[in-house]
């Protein structure tokens, strides 16, 4: 099997859902690679891999790890690597610089950042030299400190406006499809009705042409309560306790390990 390309997935629009999650290493990027479309390294692993505060600290050199280690792991999905904080806002020749060392690096087939039309004229420059470019708008974790927190955002109508212009401008620039995280359900709905490129929600819409979550999110391996926008799909955190449970008592009993696990026995 082929690795499924940016136009493919672009071309998903109308016709198929775009199943999508994050994964930041390979175990989880090699078992999800054979049920997904597309795997976002996302820089939620801050959060969720780090346990840091929020997504600010992470770097481009991390960043490019993950990337590389979910690229190494996968042979169908396509791949998107998260831009760092820092990495692109200051102008359309640091975003390709950094983009371009991010694909370099891990062999990812695209990158995402946060923004709307602000980001815009950088994301015709990316498109115009070669690196595909998947919008984030809405709620955008990145902009905590001008945010003022997370919460959902485009619930008055005139916020709602912006996001639906981010949405344009960001098709209108070239994105390949828009992740649209944490906003009023109309709002979501309407965008992905105008647009040609796909929607990815999370905290969207059902109409949304395609999900992602964090994987985390929905295999019980998050501190916190279940987001909202999630649901808890399996439980892998029991699965982990049971087995850690059971090597704790055999190690501490003796009977783990025995000498079929040791080397140079002597059979008799
Ligand atoms: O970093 C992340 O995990 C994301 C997705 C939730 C969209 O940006
Ligand atoms: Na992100």
């Amino acid at each position: 099997a082929k690795r499924i390309t940016v136009p493919q997935l672009r071309a998903y629009k109308n016709q198929k859902k775009i199943v999508s999650l994050t994964s930041y290493t390979a175990p989880f990027a090699r078992v999800l690679d054979e049920y997904l479309d597309m795997i976002l390294i996302g820089d939620s692993t801050a959060m969720v891999g780090y346990n840091m505060e929020n997504t600010l600290a992470i770097t481009l050199e991390q960043m490019a790890a993950h990337a590389r280690a979910v690229v190494r792991s996968t042979q169908n999905v396509c791949v998107v690597v998260d831009m760092p904080f820092g990495s692109y806002q200051e102008s359309p020749e640091q975003a390709f610089r950094n983009a371009a060392f991010l694909l370099k690096e891990s062999g990812a087939d695209a990158v995402k950042y946060e923004g709307g039309t602000p980001l815009a004229a950088t994301t015709r420059f990316l498109v115009d030299r070669g690196i595909p470019v998947l919008a984030h708008i809405g709620l955008m974790p990145q902009y905590l400190n001008t945010m003022g927190g997370f919460k959902a955002q485009g619930m008055s109508d005139e916020a709602a406006e912006i996001i639906y212009q981010d949405a344009l401008s960001q098709e209108q620039a070239g994105a390949f499809a828009v992740v649209i995280e944490g906003t009023a359900e109309p709002l979501a709905r309407r965008i992905t009705q105008a647009l040609s490129i796909p929607t990815i929600g999370i905290g969207a819409s059902p109409e949304c042409d395609g999900q992602i979550l964090v994987a985390e999110d929905i295999f019980n391996l998050t501190p916190n309560r279940i987001p909202k926008f999630a649901r808890q799909f399996s439980d892998v955190q029991a699965a982990i306790r049971e087995g850690v449970a059971a090597y704790a008592t055999e190690v501490r009993e003796g009977t783990f390990p025995t000498l079929d696990h040791c080397f140079g026995v002597k059979k008799k």
